[in-house]
């Protein structure tokens, strides 16, 4: 058996969501928790797959891993006994690349399995990573069955690195290897994203000394240990985007309870572009549309750019907008695998290289679809919902691994979307 979501869609949304913890932030601090001696209680972590698969990969190499409450886990990785993590969970998970750099800050040496994680079409390098930590003084070998192998006989010691590409897991994972270091790292060109900012934040409550986060140079100055405390992640940018754009899409209106106003403005401006009415609180958003779709045109940069792992989703209400409205994918080489589904619904988009035009049309119709990828997966849920009709979702394994909830959450503002047991079809991938 296997589950599909079945949306019976044409339904405005209305009410509240709770946005949870950060995906992109909680799956790069669970494995700095390796860093720290003593326990450390993270808050607002939240129910994915990703999340609990990082978890049961720190736990596999010896860490103490327990839950308080469904949104508070404490990881105490004083006594992990190995530097090689479960081969097959990691596999599971392109963020499990972090562990590479947590590894190597702490036992100079780290042996993981080449990553898995979000195939949405293109090539995703690690040579970034890479080339930071032998820059740092490790040595690199690729060995037989796809394991990456990183040495520093004598520790690592801190060295000025230029990113030539602005990438996220990169910054992330020398900035681990740099925290327990000798000396002081120089991060330039670095990513600016929110979760850079909240593992930064993460190891200097636990005792590192990390400073310029944020910007596009970061300076970390190696400390001899870290030690326990708490931290709270900060709230998914990417999730309250994401119903952003399904208000967008189906009209009505959404108020999204724990965001952070800064982190979703390079949204909030597309969207009233778009015709769409945007009000924020301190910590809430509350997006209304009444009036028709208007087309606009996007283009995803690093943060503070809009960001790519909101495209699909937005390309939804352009479905809709009158006129033709251009999506430039400026992150990936790829990003428009879920174009081909949308057309089964009766979209009109004609995609070349990284650059999608979408002439809106009247109405979306329902339509058995795959959910590709993650970001993939929450566009065609946003189609379903914006649709006549009933779409089915299938390959829903994608969705999981990043929405806390997702199906849950649309119910409660009115949404009519519910999980079904199907018998395998066979075929689908
Ligand atoms: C992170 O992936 C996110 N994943 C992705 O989110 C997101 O799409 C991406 O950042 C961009 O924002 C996690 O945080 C776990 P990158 P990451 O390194 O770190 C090139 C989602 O939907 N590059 O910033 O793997 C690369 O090809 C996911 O939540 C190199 O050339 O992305 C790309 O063009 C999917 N060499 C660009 O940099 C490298 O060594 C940005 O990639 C690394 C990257």
């Amino acid at each position: 058996m296997s589950k599909k979501i079945m949306i019976q869609g044409g339904k405005p949304l209305n009410g509240e969501i709770n946005i949870s913890g950060a995906k992109n932030a909680a799956v790069a601090i669970i494995p700095a928790a390796i860093l720290v001696d003593g326990v450390c209680r993270l808050e607002n972590i939240p129910n994915i797959v990703d999340v609990m698969v990082q978890l049961d990969i720190v736990k596999g190499m010896g860490a103490g891993v327990r839950f308080l409450n469904p949104t508070t886990v404490e990881i105490d990785a004083t006594h992990i006994g190995t530097d090689e993590p479960p081969y097959e969970l990691m596999r599971k998970l392109r963020a499990s690349y972090y562990l590479m750099g947590a590894l190597l800050s702490r036992y100079h040496k780290a042996e993981v399995a080449m990553p898995g994680g979000c195939n949405f079409g293109g090539v995703r390098p690690i040579d970034l990573h890479i080339k930071g930590f032998e820059a740092l003084g490790a040595v690199t070998s690729i060995k037989e069955g796809g394991f990456v192998c990183v040495e520093a006989e004598n520790g690592l010691i801190g060295k000025t690195i230029f990113l030539d590409v602005v990438s996220v897991g990169a910054t992330m994972n020398i900035m681990l290897a740099a925290t327990l270091a000798e000396g002081t790292t120089t991060i330039e060109n670095a990513a600016k994203e929110p979760h850079i900012v909240d593992l930064a934040n993460f190891l200097n409550a636990m005792g590192a000394d990390i400073c310029g986060a944020g910007t596009d140079v970061i300076k970390i100055h190696g400390v001899e240990k870290l030690h326990g405390g708490t931290y709270s992640i900060i709230p998914d940018q990417i999730e309250a985007g994401t119903y952003m754009a399904a208000v967008a899409a189906t009209g009505g209106s959404l108020t999204l309870n724990n965001i952070i106003p800064k982190h979703l403005e390079c949204i909030s401006t597309k969207l009233i572009e778009m015709g769409a009415e945007v009000e924020y609180t301190d910590d809430t958003v509350r997006v209304t549309r009444t009036d028709p779709l208007h087309k606009t045109n996007i283009k995803t940069l690093p943060y503070p750019g809009f960001p790519t792992d909101m495209q699909p989703q937005m390309a939804i209400p352009l479905c809709l907008a009158d006129g033709a409205s251009v999506i430039t994918e400026g992150v990936w080489d790829s990003r428009f695998r879920y174009v081909d589904e949308l057309r089964k619904m009766g979209a009109d988009v004609h995609v070349d290289g990284k650059v999608a035009v979408f002439n809106g049309v009247p109405k979306l119709m329902g339509a058995p679809v795959t959910a590709y990828d993650l970001r993939a997966g929450a566009a065609m849920i946003i189609a379903g919902l914006a649709a006549q009709g009933e779409t089915a979702i299938s390959d829903t394994r994608h969705i999981e691994r990043g929405y806390d909830d997702i199906v849950g959450k649309l119910q409660s503002v009115g949404a009519q979307i519910e999980y079904v047991e199907v018998a395998d079809e066979g075929g689908e991938n």
